[in-house]
């Protein structure tokens, strides 16, 4: 019975109910950690093709400062280099002693053809605008549009997530600022140094960078779910060891407790068999006595016999109780009781 009062106070299922906690709680976290992982590689990805970008942004820019700083260069007249019909200064198209006919290629002009050039070889989308084109098919689109005025109002670089032609590419707008090799041409439009006389917005597939995320996303994910494995695994095993050391610790306390409990019994009955003791001797004294005396009465003498046998019996009972120290116990019809013989030994 003490053993279904220990049994109410632990119940094996409620470890199982933390066990299921644990791991609910180590799943989230584990989701979570992969979760904020692909979001950093994510912006990580974004950053690297941002900064692909700003590296193609750059590369206009120093030609184009090598080239304004000649105040543009002369270039063979071919079928793809025809004069640039916006330019307009003297000298534009001249002619070598030998016969060659040369244009004046301005660092816009060698943008557009660099732009073409990159686009046939890396796919790479390049175009140089300003909000007062002097070449009407420079104007802005709506998103350069959007970058040109941001930069009048402080900005310095804009750039995004954008399809074109069902493409993801990573768009990045930055400024042209007029320097001083600049005012040779644009100097009659009113630009002075420093000003913003436009932009070239460059664009660049962002699908590489986003190849190099997953790959490396996918060794993470085994990771994380190893990790949450050992996790489950560790947590199961735990749980399934503490409750075996719970069990046995119960059993003990247990086992612990009906031998307190008989300890105190035993301690009751050898108390009582002391007391008895005497009495007992009395009464087998004194029938000793009652035999000794010649009695012609033989059924009272068999009587008397009768009575000093039992308390005989009675007698070594009490002493044998007393004489217990450690109990052993064995099962009758109403459960465990002290075996008596053995545990008197
Ligand atoms: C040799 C003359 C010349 C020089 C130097 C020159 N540009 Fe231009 N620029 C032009 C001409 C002509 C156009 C318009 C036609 C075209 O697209 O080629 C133009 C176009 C542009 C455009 C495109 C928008 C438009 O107006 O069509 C920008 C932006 C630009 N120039 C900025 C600059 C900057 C910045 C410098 C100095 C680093 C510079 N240019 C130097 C002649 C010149």
């Amino acid at each position: 019975m003490n053993k279904k009062k220990s049994n109410t106070i632990y119940n094996p299922k409620l470890l199982w109910f933390y066990a299921i906690g644990v791991i609910t709680v180590w799943s989230l976290f584990i989701g979570l950690s992969l979760l904020v992982h692909q979001k950093t590689m994510h912006s990580g990805a974004l950053d690297a093709a941002r900064i692909e970008a700003r590296a193609a942004f750059q590369n206009h820019v120093t030609y184009r400062s090598w080239n304004a700083a000649y105040g543009g260069v002369y270039a063979p007249i071919s079928e793809t280099t025809q004069p640039n019909p916006y330019l307009d200064i003297p000298e534009r198209d001249i002619q070598t002693p030998s016969g060659v006919k040369l244009t004046k290629i301005n660092p816009a002009y060698m943008t557009r053809q660099a732009d073409k050039m990159a686009w046939e070889k890396f796919g790479q989308i390049g175009h140089i605008t300003s909000l007062n084109p002097i070449r009407p098919e420079n104007k802005p689109d709506i998103w350069e549009t959007f970058a040109l005025k941001s930069f009048e109002q402080g900005k310095t670089e804009v750039s995004s997530l954008e399809t074109i032609n069902k493409t993801e590419y990573m768009r990045l707008m930055r400024p042209l600022i007029t320097e001083k090799g600049c005012l040779k041409c644009h100097a009659g439009q009113g630009y002075k140094e420093g000003d913003i006389r436009g932009g070239i917005s460059v664009a660049v597939p962002v699908a590489p960078h986003f190849a190099i995320e997953k790959t490396t996303l996918k060794t993470f994910a085994v990771m994380y779910g190893s990790l949450w494995l050992a996790g489950l695994i560790g947590t199961i095993f735990f749980m399934v060891l503490l409750n075996r050391q719970i069990q046995k610790r119960l059993k003990a306390e247990d086992e612990l407790r009906r031998h307190e409990k008989m300890e105190g019994v035993i301690e009751m009955a050898r108390a009582v068999c002391h007391e008895l003791n005497q009495p007992l001797q009395m009464i087998l004294g004194n029938s000793q006595i009652i035999l000794m005396e010649d009695i012609d009465n033989p059924a009272l003498s068999k009587r008397v016999k009768l009575i000093k046998e039992q308390v005989d019996r009675m007698g070594k009972m009490t002493k044998k109780l007393i004489k217990i120290a450690s109990y052993e116990t064995k099962d009758m019809p109403q459960g465990k009781v002290i075996d008596i013989e053995k545990s008197s030994r």
